[in-house]
């Protein structure tokens, strides 16, 4: 084992933030490297958090306060004295669906010139089967003095629950082709296996695959319980009940279990997508993960049908009041967000929608300019004809239905997260997602 005491962390982002703060956290020396944009100078000069992430800003004023966390744009700074560094950019979707590396292979090409002693380069973002071996021929080509390997190090990241899932985790994966590869990983992560927390460590296409297989694996049951929506409903089932008789069965298991209006987010759309390109890429097929792909698209689309036909078979000229765009709660992220595919068809229909979003509405806004944005719960319930449950913030959990009725001009309760005990709210003719008691 090799304990290393320099860490670099490419990529300020919900990974390489998070990532870089918890190792300085656990007692490494990080440095954090990103582009000279301003919320990154606003990050290094002001301490002002780029991303919403509960109980990061405490993190990061605590570590640049000790002295084991800061921030740089010059790579001549960040490389020379780091032992290992992580390549921790975005890779986002390209049209064909495959993973953009292009900010992967610009970070590999920065570091090269900079490599001073045995360094290893940990891949954290989320890279294609490959890229492992791709990155590190890039660095060889560009400094074939450099002694390094190229480890792959997946992140297991929620949004919203970052710090307790790396400081937590369920299990740390590593890909690694040499034996000095091996030593150093154990040695990172020896606070965590210390502590009891497994470390598997495997070769670089495995540890590579098994991010996107899990990713896939947890949007396809989710998709699972969510096609099951309608068969509820058309049976007298209720979604609950069965997502808890399932998830009782320790095979199956009760996490990811809870039916929604389609899942989004920066990764389970984009992994999917890479996952099923990758596969096709070698003449594969992966008929299960198209198939979660295609019908969580339609699960969204299917939720605008719902509202409508709860609204009497037609929203034209309605108003209707959202709760909730973010594309899950205790975030402002609203990419590939169930509301971005389910407003807009209810706007096309003639709808007015107002909403209100404890934390997404600025990213809201550049996204759905069409829609009118409220300040609170009261203010996008306002003369509205009914209301939508999209995001399930805990603000929405227990909302005083009696006082918000008087507001409206309707009474329709959309509760598209089962968010809401109908008992609570008796005042309104109340629809929820496959359960048995629904509006009359
Ligand atoms: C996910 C993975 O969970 C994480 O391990 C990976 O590193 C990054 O991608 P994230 O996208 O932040 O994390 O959100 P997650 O909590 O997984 O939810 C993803 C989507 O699934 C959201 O739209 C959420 O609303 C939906 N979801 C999740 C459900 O509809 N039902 C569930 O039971 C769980």
């Amino acid at each position: 084992m090799v304990t290393p005491r320099k860490l670099t962390l490419i990529g300020t982002g919900y990974v390489g933030l998070v990532s870089g703060t918890c190792f300085a956290e656990k007692g490494f020396m990080v440095t954090c490297v990103d582009l000279n944009t301003p919320k990154f100078k606003a990050l290094k000069d002001q301490g002002i958090i780029p991303i919403h992430e509960p109980g990061l800003e405490e993190l990061v004023k605590k570590n640049v306060a000790a002295g084991r966390l800061t921030f740089t744009t010059q790579y001549d700074e960040a490389i020379p004295d780091a032992d290992v560094v992580f390549i921790a950019v975005g890779t986002p979707q390209d049209e064909d669906g495959s993973a953009d590396l292009s900010h992967v292979e610009a970070a590999a090409r920065q570091i090269a010139p900079h490599l001073k002693g045995y360094t290893l380069i940990v891949n954290k973002s989320t890279v294609p089967v490959g890229t492992g071996a791709h990155v590190e021929a890039l660095i060889r080509a560009a400094n074939p003095a450099a002694q390094l390997d190229v480890a792959s190090n997946p992140e297991f990241l929620r949004e919203g629950e970052a710090i307790e899932d790396f400081m937590q985790p369920d299990r740390i994966v590593a890909g690694v082709e040499t034996d000095a590869a091996r030593q150093m990983m154990a040695g990172l992560y020896k606070p965590f296996t210390d502590a009891g927390y497994p470390l598997f460590i495997t070769n670089r296409a495995s540890s590579e695959l098994i991010k996107y297989a899990a990713n896939a694996f947890l949007a396809t049951k989710i998709t699972f319980i969510n096609e099951l929506i309608a068969l509820c409903e058309a049976t007298g089932a209720d979604v609950l009940a069965v997502s808890k008789g399932m998830g009782m069965d320790a095979r199956i298991a009760p996490r990811f279990l809870n039916p929604g209006p389609g899942y989004g987010g920066s990764c389970f759309p984009k992994d999917t997508n890479a996952l099923a390109k990758t596969a096709r890429d070698h003449g594969l097929t992966l008929r299960l993960v198209e198939e979660t792909i295609a019908t969580n698209h339609a699960i969204k689309l299917a939720m605008a049908a719902k509202i409508e036909q709860a609204m009497g078979g037609s929203v034209k000229g309605k108003i209707i009041g959202v709760l909730g765009l973010a594309f899950k709660a205790n975030t402002d992220d609203m990419r590939d967000a169930s509301a971005l595919t389910i407003l807009p068809e209810l706007m096309t229909k003639g709808a007015t929608i107002q909403a209100f979003d404890p934390a997404a509405m600025g990213q809201a806004k550049q996204l759905m300019p069409g829609l009118t944005y409220a300040d609170s719960v009261t203010a996008a319930l306002k003369g509205a004809d009914a209301v939508v449950i999209m995001t399930e913030w805990n603000e929405f959990r227990a909302l005083n239905w009696q006082q918000l009725r008087p507001l409206m001009k309707g009474n329709m309760l959309i509760d598209l997260r089962n968010l809401v005990d109908p008992a609570s709210a008796r005042e309104f003719d109340y629809t929820g997602l496959g359960r048995i008691v629904q509006g009359d």
